[in-house]
């Protein structure tokens, strides 16, 4: 029955990684929306995949959110073999503590005794804002390092959610619904053919970087992740691995 199911599981991963035409797909079983061990579980795969795929010397961006701070309690001393380096991908002061990519990045490295850096700026800045702030030397040295990262860790959220969370104002959330967005990744919105209808203006990882970035992680799980997933894929990096899970995966290939 186990081997059943092994097998099973393996075909659900090379069908979606067809369907979303991205290099892999790792699938747990479960769903996260109504089970949050299951998170845990995506968090145990990206661990596993992070020791896999990194040397030593490596620079790691990572993003905010609820499953990015699962994966940083699963990380262990034992993972980093060398010096690793978490950098956080985007500024992003104003959410949820414990949900900001800076706490996330230092959860991160306490636990593999590794180094990290903080981006103290806003989740939104102005264009003016942002033009100055990229000149503040401690803001440009993680930005260079950002650039450099090896590998990005991303969460990838349902566009109404995530503009709820950023408490949005009423002239975005009208961009949102007008451009029928449904999945946001690194403060992108996206509509269902992957087009970009909004961004967030902040400093840090832009959606074009990720192109020069060797290995690029997508960790998102449940099903109601499903629509965000797919759209978010249609602009991702042929080269992403998405860890994901059962609950998605049944919506995404209509199972
Ligand atoms: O806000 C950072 C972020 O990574 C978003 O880009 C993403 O949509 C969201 O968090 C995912 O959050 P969660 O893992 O809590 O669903």
């Amino acid at each position: 029955r186990m081997m059943k199911e092994i097998t099973g599981i393996n075909i659900m991963e090379k069908q979606l990684a067809e369907r979303l035409g991205i290099q892999q797909v790792i699938l747990v079983s479960g769903d996260a929306d109504k089970n949050p061990a299951v998170k845990k579980e995506l968090g145990n795969e990206t661990a596993r995949l992070m020791e896999s795929l990194l040397g030593g010397n490596s620079i790691i961006a990572v993003t905010g959110g609820s499953t990015m701070a699962s994966v940083s309690e699963v990380l262990t001393a034992s993972l980093s073999t060398a010096d690793w380096l978490f950098v956080p991908a985007r500024g992003g002061i104003g959410a949820v503590m414990s949900n900001q990519a800076n706490t996330i990045c230092s959860k991160m490295a306490e636990r593999t005794n590794a180094g990290y850096r903080t981006l103290y700026v806003p989740d939104q800045v102005s264009t003016e804002m942002y033009q100055s702030m990229i000149k503040e030397p401690a803001i440009n040295e993680v930005l260079q390092q950002i650039r450099c990262a090896n590998m990005v860790l991303h969460g990838i959220g349902d566009a109404m959610t995530m503009a709820e969370r950023r408490e949005s104002d009423i002239s975005d959330r009208e961009k949102l619904k007008n451009g029928k967005a449904v999945g946001e990744a690194f403060g992108y919105y996206f509509n269902e053919s992957g087009e970009v209808v909004h961004k967030v203006q902040t400093i840090g990882l832009q959606l074009e970087d990720l192109s020069t970035i060797k290995h690029v992680i997508a960790v998102a799980g449940g099903y109601s992740k499903a629509k965000a997933i797919a759209s978010y894929m249609k602009q991702a990096p042929r080269t992403t691995i998405l860890i994901t899970d059962e609950g998605a995966a049944h919506q995404l290939l209509d199972k």
